[in-house]
């Protein structure tokens, strides 16, 4: 069977970038099928460091062909930036594949992004502000502009007319904020347009018509389950789903192309921005775990919070992505702690959940239940094979793996390529 989807099981950064490129190898197609620029993926091998936000992570193969689907929404701007970047540490960009159905973000799905979340004060999401939510509110309110928009000049400025008639308004009456004119915005996007357009292809058709004559197709998920507009910790979410079915949606593939689902585990847990986190750490551990794992966004650069592993919602990504693996990443970050705790359950109004509590207020105030395993004490990150491992390493690995009822084929040691443990995964 031909694809694989790849997801972050928690609240993102667990490390789906690295696994991506380390995986890449051994497909002929990597897709990003959700999100934009908020992800930040980090690819490391030998004296490259690539920080992706929009380019599939298998962008240093020359024989595996990147592409961006249709569920994804793209700044020109950044996605600009981000080939010259490329092409500037000696990476080809050329075989790149746009869908002509991914949206666009336009200058006031920013504006409208940093108006929103300071209207909401203290209740904020702590967004990227990349424009990420009001640009998927457009495609869902029909008003969006696509990449095959951007393409022709003609339907441009006729789409972005009627975008702007309600925008301006919106920027206008609702936040006294500058307007926009349809001159302004074709001056600063047109010129992309011409940057773009080689790029832009049938992304959904060339994949099927590959799949056909047994290509083999990495879905690189952005975000994570717990950020999945649907599955994840509403409305402390993004805007798209990130969860497995995603994939096929924002591909354009049947569910039936897909039979493995690799869901990526942190070993410990973070998040940026706001929202409920039953597990985080505000003492010298979480300090430790933020300082040694160099916790800090690819993206915005924020400080992530840092907490322990939570068993309750990698059994739950288990359940919503249908996962068959999961890769355990940053297992050396640990090396520093001489106990670790895991939340294998959490008290809330008297009950104890196994599972993720049914009402969002018993979530928010949810106390995680911890078991503790003794740590390991010694540098792990030249481990290369599973027995390599300290037996403290292996038993906690293990721990983790009955805890979410799937396999760990992969676990990793370190930032480079090369610090991988293949633990099963074939
Ligand atoms: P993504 O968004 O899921 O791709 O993850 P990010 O790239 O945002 O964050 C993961 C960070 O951890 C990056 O800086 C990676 O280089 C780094 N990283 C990935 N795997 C490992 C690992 O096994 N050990 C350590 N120490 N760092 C890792
Ligand atoms: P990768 O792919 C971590 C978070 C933001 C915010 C919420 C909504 O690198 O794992 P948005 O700008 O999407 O409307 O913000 O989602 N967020 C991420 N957190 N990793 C990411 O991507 C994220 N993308 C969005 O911090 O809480
Ligand atoms: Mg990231």
């Amino acid at each position: 069977m031909p694809g694989t989807v790849l997801v972050g099981t928690q609240w993102g950064d667990e490390g789906k970038g690295k696994v991506t490129d380390l995986l890449a190898e051994n497909y002929d197609y990597v897709v990003r099928f959700q999100g934009g620029n908020n992800a930040g993926h980090t690819v490391i091998h030998g004296n490259t460091e690539l920080a992706l936000h929009l380019v599939p992570s298998a962008i240093m193969y020359d024989d595996v062909i990147p592409m961006i689907g249709n569920g994804c929404v793209i700044d020109p701007r950044v996605l600009v930036e981000e080939l010259g970047q490329i092409h500037s540490q000696g990476i080809s960009t050329d075989k790149l594949r746009i869908s002509s159905n991914a949206h666009v973000i336009m200058p006031y799905h920013l504006d409208l992004d940093g108006a929103s979340e300071a209207r909401l004060g203290k209740n904020q999401i702590g967004t990227t502000k990349r424009g990420i939510g009001p640009c998927y509110q457009d495609k869902v309110a029909r008003i969006g502009i696509r990449v095959q928009d951007l393409l022709d000049e003609h339907i441009f400025r006729e789409k972005l007319q009627t975008a702007l008639a309600e925008k301006n308004d919106i920027l206008r009456k609702v936040y006294g904020m500058p307007t926009y004119s349809v001159e302004q915005i074709c001056e600063l996007y047109l010129p992309y347009a011409e940057r773009i357009r080689p790029y832009v292809a049938d992304v959904s058709r060339e994949l099927n018509e590959a799949i056909r004559i047994g290509k083999q197709v990495l879905f690189e998920g952005a975000q994570a389950t717990q950020l999945d507009v649907d599955h994840g910790t509403y409305p402390f979410v993004t805007s798209s789903n990130c969860t497995a079915g995603g994939a096929s949606v924002g591909a354009g593939v049947g569910p039936n192309r897909i039979d493995r689902v690799l869901g990526v585990a942190k070993a410990y847990l973070t998040r940026v921005g706001s929202g409920p986190f039953p597990t985080e750490l505000s003492d010298a551990v979480g300090e430790t775990l933020a300082r040694t794992g160099g916790e800090v966004g690819v993206t915005t650069g924020r400080a992530r919070r840092c907490g322990y592993y939570d068993a309750v919602l990698v059994r739950y990504a288990a359940d919503v992505n249908g996962l068959t693996d999961l890769a355990l990443t940053k297992l050396d970050v640990l090396s520093a702690l001489e106990r670790i705790k895991v939340c294998t359950a959490y008290r809330a109004d008297g009950t104890t959940y196994k599972t993720i509590p049914p009402s969002q207020s018993a979530f928010h105030h949810a106390e995680p239940v911890y078991e503790t395993l003794p740590g390991w004490g010694c540098d792990i990150s030249e481990c290369r094979t599973f027995a390599d491992l300290p037996r403290e390493a292996q038993e906690y690995v293990h721990f983790l793996e009955e805890l979410a009822g799937v396999p760990v084929s992969i676990v990793t040691v370190g930032p480079e390529r090369s610090q991988t443990i293949m633990k099963g995964w074939r």
